[in-house]
């Protein structure tokens, strides 16, 4: 399929989702009609040809789209995805933020909780959305496919619900992803062997275009038309592989009322920084007149650790569209866009952490009763506390490695770097006897193993370990989980993303939590409601959730490069006494390894 064939798929969502808002019945009808309905959607995965920076190379796709096809519902409505892997890779396709309720056979991460569809391969994602409403997103979930596969999710509330704040004019989605000349596979393979950090991106892009700012790239430009005095929805995914990133529009404040397909109390903000895996809605407001200007949307990278990194801005362009004609004249006159002031927004310096945590901690619940399912846990059946962080692995005999000191780089929960197992681990816990054939371990520590000063000077041994280990939990175990960084290699900030649930963040700070005097200050009155949270570089992170879901969920951080040296691991919540507690049966296509 030739490059020609793509289509601005931001295009397409936006005539998709103005479909959708038109068809809304008008407010204070009697009967808003409720009803949900099944939606479906073919998705053939291929290799398609782009050129980006002057380089024309192959690309894993969905539909020959880059990003791929949005996929837009209704809260309430049941998706069938027909994944058709027409591509040489093995690959799986996982829905983040959608919750799944009993449902983990279409929850998607590779051997978590299905095998990969092979090439020639097909499988039907069958689930239906409950009680979320907002931006998610989906992308492939094995290696790091997911560099060129992914797409926004857009869930509408319930016919005749409107949102909690200003009815936008139009709706926008605006994905954050990031661009390598090279093969990303070729890339994490290659850093995998030499055990060193993998070669950084060249380029980020909003909606797969690198923007004015990189040499080569002054036609791949995203362009947003605007007329003034109009409220605008921006649905912001962060979907780069190993990069936090700013954002910003010169010259507009951006009100922030969702993330992670929560509703939030708004807030005003210049900036926002947004993790790999997390989604922001917000509203820009235009000027109320012309104002004789082009402003650029730009965004670049948040970094905390210690390695090398894509240093450079994605830029796209917030055009007003000229004023209409006076009155008597026939035609209106035309402003060159080169005549036109172009404004830059100052983005953060690229290590602002304490931009980071001021913008983090402003993120509140809206706690309408009338929108939010969920309630944090205000009591705790289980205490857990995770260190996340880097350390290295030993390199093999005769091998001469790239990580430090000679060694590889490893990443870990708890000291323990996540073996993938050869067979889904959901499929071992349905069968009953996923131990017993020992596929995993159930022995997932809750503390480390030996405590340190985790954010102190580096221990001399940075080895971790290596296992595939799950926390097991009874139905309906409510749970308080404080992530810790650590600083044995460089503190560093992560982001954890959690499948299946949303985490409640309660609390966080510096240095080492302590459980004596930490608590006191958490937020149990309207803390946010994420599906991915950033652990702060150096610092700590508390989240609670009720395990209502039974099923196995994955645990990783979305830096995917994190993920590759293994800080993941996974949660096994079983099944609860009542019929509608238990993990549904898998369905006949789901792929075998
Ligand atoms: Cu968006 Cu397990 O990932």
């Amino acid at each position: 399929m030739g490059a020609s064939l793509l289509l601005p798929s931001w295009l397409l969502v936006g005539a998709l989702i103005l479909a959708l808002v038109a068809s809304l019945p008008t407010r204070g009808l009697a009967h808003p009609q409720r009803t949900s309905i099944t939606r479906r959607y073919i998705f053939n995965v291929n290799l398609t040809n782009v050129t980006r920076l002057c380089h024309r190379k192959s690309i894993v796709t969905v539909n020959g789209q880059f990003p791929g096809p949005p996929i837009v519902a209704r809260e309430g409505d049941r998706l069938l995805v027909k994944v058709i892997n027409h591509s040489p890779y093995n690959l799986t396709l996982h829905w983040h933020g959608l919750r799944q309720l009993r449902n983990g056979w279409a929850d998607g991460p590779a051997y978590i909780t299905q095998c990969p569809i092979r090439p020639g391969q097909s499988y039907v994602y069958n689930f239906t959305v409950a009680g979320q409403r907002g931006t998610l997103w989906w992308h492939a979930h094995a290696s790091w496919l997911r560099a060129t596969i992914y797409g926004a999710i857009v869930i509408l509330p319930k016919l005749g619900t409107p949102y909690p704040f200003p009815k936008p004019h139009r709706e926008v989605p605006l994905i954050l992803g990031e661009w390598w000349n090279a093969d990303p596979e070729s890339i994490i393979s290659q850093a995998l062997r030499t055990g060193g950090g993998p070669n950084v991106s060249d380029a980020y892009t909003i909606n797969g275009l690198p923007g004015p700012l990189y040499n080569c790239s002054a036609k791949d430009v995203f362009r947003m038309k605007v007329r003034p005095g109009r409220t605008y929805l921006l649905r912001l995914v962060n979907a780069a592989l190993n990069e936090d990133l700013f954002f910003a529009v010169a010259g507009h404040n951006l009100t922030v009322v969702e993330a992670d397909a929560v509703y939030v109390k708004p807030f005003v903000t210049e900036t926002l920084m947004i993790t790999p895996g997390q989604t922001t809605n917000v509203l820009l407001h235009t000027r109320p007149a012309f104002p004789n200007a082009t402003f650029l949307i730009a965004a670049g990278p948040y970094v905390t650790g210690a390695g090398t990194f894509d240093g450079s801005v994605t830029a796209g362009l917030l055009q007003y569209l000229p004023p209409p004609p006076p009155p008597g004249s026939s035609s209106s006159p035309v402003i060159p866009i080169k005549k036109l002031r172009l404004f830059k927004p100052s983005l953060p310096s690229f290590n602002d952490t304490s931009f980071v945590t001021a913008f983090n901690s402003r993120f509140r619940s809206l706690r309408s009763s009338e929108f939010q399912s969920n309630k944090v846990p205000l009591t705790v059946d289980r205490h857990f506390f995770f260190t996340v962080g880097l350390g290295t692995a030993p390199c093999p005999a005769n091998r001469t490695c790239q990580g430090p000191n000679g060694a590889k780089f490893a990443a870990a929960v708890n000291n323990i770097s996540f073996i993938l197992p050869a067979t889904a681990l959901l499929q071992a816990h349905f069968t009953g006897n996923g131990r017993l054939k020992g596929v995993y371990d159930g022995d997932f520590p809750s503390r480390p193993l030996v405590p340190f000063n985790y954010t102190g000077p580096p221990p001399k041994n940075t080895l971790v370990s290596a296992a595939t280990k799950v926390v097991e939990l009874p139905f309906n175990t409510s749970v308080e989980l404080v992530m810790q960084d650590t600083s044995i290699l460089s503190a560093e900030s992560h982001p954890l993303h959690l499948h299946g649930f949303n985490f409640f963040v309660v609390g966080q700070g510096f240095g080492n939590f302590d459980p004596n005097k930490d608590p006191a200050d958490y937020n149990l009155v309207d803390p946010v409601e994420r599906n991915t949270v950033s652990v702060p570089a150096g610092g700590w992170l508390a989240v609670r959730f009720l395990a209502d879901n039974p099923g196995v969920w994955f645990m990783h951080c979305h830096l995917e490069v994190h993920t590759s040296w293994g800080l993941r691991m996974a949660w096994t919540v079983k099944d609860g006494p009542l019929p509608g507690q238990k993990l549904l049966p898998p369905p006949p296509d789901l792929p075998k390894c």
